[in-house]
């Protein structure tokens, strides 16, 4: 008789980071739905706790513990690892959503800000898979998921997002790489190519547009942003849910190595050059 996949991850542990707010507190929902007991980590404590208040109101089949941390200081992931492993005994599902995005122009980006992105972006995303990789290991099953962008594939039609790019890039060839590495002992690694979803990282780069460029710059970009999809729209926070416990159950167990767009269609759709664009060329 051939086996069942199912979506049930009852016994499992997830590490969401950024798992307060956006993205992240949709996929710690949809996790906890699938019955996973779910750490959430951030840096702002009051966020945590309001994202553990709405989550243990829903009565989901799973739970949901916090704990804070500053993934650009070193000192403060090393705690986090200690905290989640001396608790949980390691994590089987980590998703490493976390991002920042300090939309500042190649020639004028700092030497801390860049250090900084590529900290939060990538090096916590490696030193978080070295930590819990030896327990999935272990139990011969585990599940690793990034939030990338579609801007690691396409150029940004708006400045100052080269090293968020960058870094974006690499953690899609990292996932596919280690994708090769780890599927020998029953561990999955994918990555997401988001697109437009309106959360405060997105919320704050559109606030920074009407702040240098003039009000109603952040509508525009919105509003460009939802006509460059195939669908003509920015993309509903829930509408994440699903493919995570695709990605984080046995229902997904041979998805390994991708880069899955989720972005209405952005990526997939032609568009004009918006540098010659704004200077009429
Ligand atoms: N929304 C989109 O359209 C979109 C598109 C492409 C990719 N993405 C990616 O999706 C992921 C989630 O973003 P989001 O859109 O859901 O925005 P968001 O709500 O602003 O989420 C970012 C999360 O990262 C956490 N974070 C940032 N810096 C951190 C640090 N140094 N240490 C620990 N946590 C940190 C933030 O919490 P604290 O501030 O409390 O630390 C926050 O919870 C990001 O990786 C982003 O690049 C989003």
């Amino acid at each position: 008789m051939s086996r069942q996949m199912t979506f049930d991850l009852g016994g499992k542990v997830a590490l969401v980071t950024g798992g307060g707010t956006g993205l992240g507190y949709h996929m710690a929902r949809s996790l906890m739905r699938c019955g996973a007991a779910v750490v959430i980590s951030a840096r702002r404590q009051t966020v945590l706790d309001d994202a553990i208040d709405q989550l243990s109101a829903e009565n989901l089949p799973g739970c949901v513990t916090a704990s804070t941390v500053d993934l650009s200081d070193r000192s403060s992931l090393a705690a986090l690892v200690e905290k989640v492993s001396a608790s949980f005994g390691g994590v089987d599902i980590f998703a490493g959503n976390a991002g920042q995005d300090l939309m500042e122009h190649v020639d004028r980006i700092t030497d801390r800000a860049f250090d900084q992105m590529m900290q939060v972006n990538l090096s916590a995303n490696v030193e978080l898979v070295r930590a819990f990789v030896p327990h999935m290991r272990q139990k011969r099953w585990g599940r690793i998921l990034f939030s990338s962008s579609a801007a690691a594939l396409c150029a940004s039609p708006h400045e100052g997002s080269s090293i968020y790019s960058a870094s974006k890039n690499a953690i899609n060839t990292f996932a596919r790489t280690i994708a090769t590495e780890l599927g020998h002992d029953g561990i999955t690694v994918n990555s997401l190519s988001l697109g437009m979803f309106l959360t405060d990282i997105v919320r704050d780069a559109f606030t920074r547009l009407d702040r240098e460029q003039g009000a109603g710059a952040g509508d525009a970009a919105r509003d460009s942003f939802a006509s460059m999809t195939a669908l003509g729209r920015l993309g509903e926070l829930p509408e994440i849910e699903g493919l995570i416990q695709l990605l984080a159950s046995d229902a997904g167990g041979y998805i390994t190595g991708s880069t899955l767009a989720v972005d209405g269609g952005l990526s997939i759709m032609l568009r004009p050059n918006p540098v010659t664009q704004d200077v009429g060329q």
